[in-house]
């Protein structure tokens, strides 16, 4: 199947970027410094369509997209604004009982399709909890499943011991009282199929945190869909995919008034190569030590 790249002659200026700008050099000019494809080469396009985005006057369609149904973009981002956005992020541990607008439900689906993945290969799913009904058959199903792992000593449970008083006295410590939760999966074969669905929630919770609505990553509740037997199953994903992470999201009870003063992380510049370490150097440095 082709991948349909045409462009409007009257509005092309000729000026090769999208020439330029194809990873997979799949674009060249032709006689007339109209661009076209090589068609040997378009089975290596990565559908990516950074033709259509990068040219200047929207002289390009590809994949049967029409280069005006996209968004224009006018605006400077405000760097200090999104700075806040990033600071002001929390784990939020207490929701309202409430679920999320609808619209703003949309917002949040529409928006993944615009993160990336390696080799554009698109291929995760996300599967939500949209409403606080589910969400409790889920916490119950969850929590009396622990409970009785943990009653009977099996190892799978073993990490939720220490949550076993909070738990039994009804505190909700996997789910934290949130209304919906999402589950990304990754489809096994994808080329960066662990990396890919924490980008994805990494946008969702500075997006999800811009229109109001609090998020929480949940690695208790990876861990219990993943590995906990009675509830490996419990949230479908397609046949071809793995869970790879939960977060939790729903509107936050109360907001926080200032910014954590975190330590920085270790950072330094690269100024000079290390030599490579050669085999025989390994061994001697091996034995020298004492
Ligand atoms: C990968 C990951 C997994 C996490 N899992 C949980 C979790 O299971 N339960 C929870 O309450 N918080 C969880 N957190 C939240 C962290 O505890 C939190 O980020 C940290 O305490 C700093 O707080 P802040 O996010 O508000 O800055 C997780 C965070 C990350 C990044």
């Amino acid at each position: 199947m082709g991948i349909n790249f045409k462009v409007d002659k009257e509005k092309c200026v000729h000026c090769g970027l999208c020439i330029k700008d194809c990873m997979s050099e799949i674009i060249t000019f032709d006689e007339n410094k109209i661009p076209v494809t090589i068609e040997e080469r378009e089975k290596n396009c990565i559908k990516c369509q950074h033709c259509l985005s990068v040219c200047p006057v929207g002289a390009i369609s590809v994949l049967d997209k029409n280069p005006e149904e996209s968004t224009e973009f006018k605006h400077e981002f405000n760097s200090d604004e999104i700075l806040e956005l990033i600071k002001e992020r929390r784990s939020i541990r207490y929701y309202k009982k409430q679920n999320v607008e609808p619209e703003q439900l949309q917002k949040l689906k529409d928006m993944l399709k615009y993160v990336p993945t390696g080799v554009n290969n698109h291929q995760l799913h996300f599967t939500f909890v949209e409403n606080l009904d589910m969400m409790e058959q889920i916490r119950t199903k969850v929590k009396a499943t622990l409970l009785d792992l943990v009653d009977n000593n099996k190892i799978a449970a073993r990490m939720f011991r220490r949550y076993l008083v909070p738990i039994k006295k009804g505190k909700d410590v996997i789910f934290r009282g949130a209304p919906h939760m999402v589950i990304v999966s990754t489809h096994e074969k994808a080329p960066c199929k662990d990396i890919d669905p924490i980008i994805a929630l990494s946008y969702f919770e500075l997006y999800a945190k811009s229109l109001g609505i609090g998020t929480c990553w949940c690695g208790l509740a990876y861990y219990c869909f993943s590995m906990i037997p009675h509830l490996k199953n419990i949230i479908k994903v397609p046949k071809t995919h793995k869970i790879a992470y939960v977060m939790l999201f729903g509107y936050p009870e109360f907001n926080y008034k200032r910014s954590t003063q975190p330590e920085a992380y270790g950072m330094d510049t690269v100024d000079e190569l290390s030599e490579d370490e050669t085999f025989g150097d390994k061994i001697k440095n091996f034995f020298s030590k004492d």
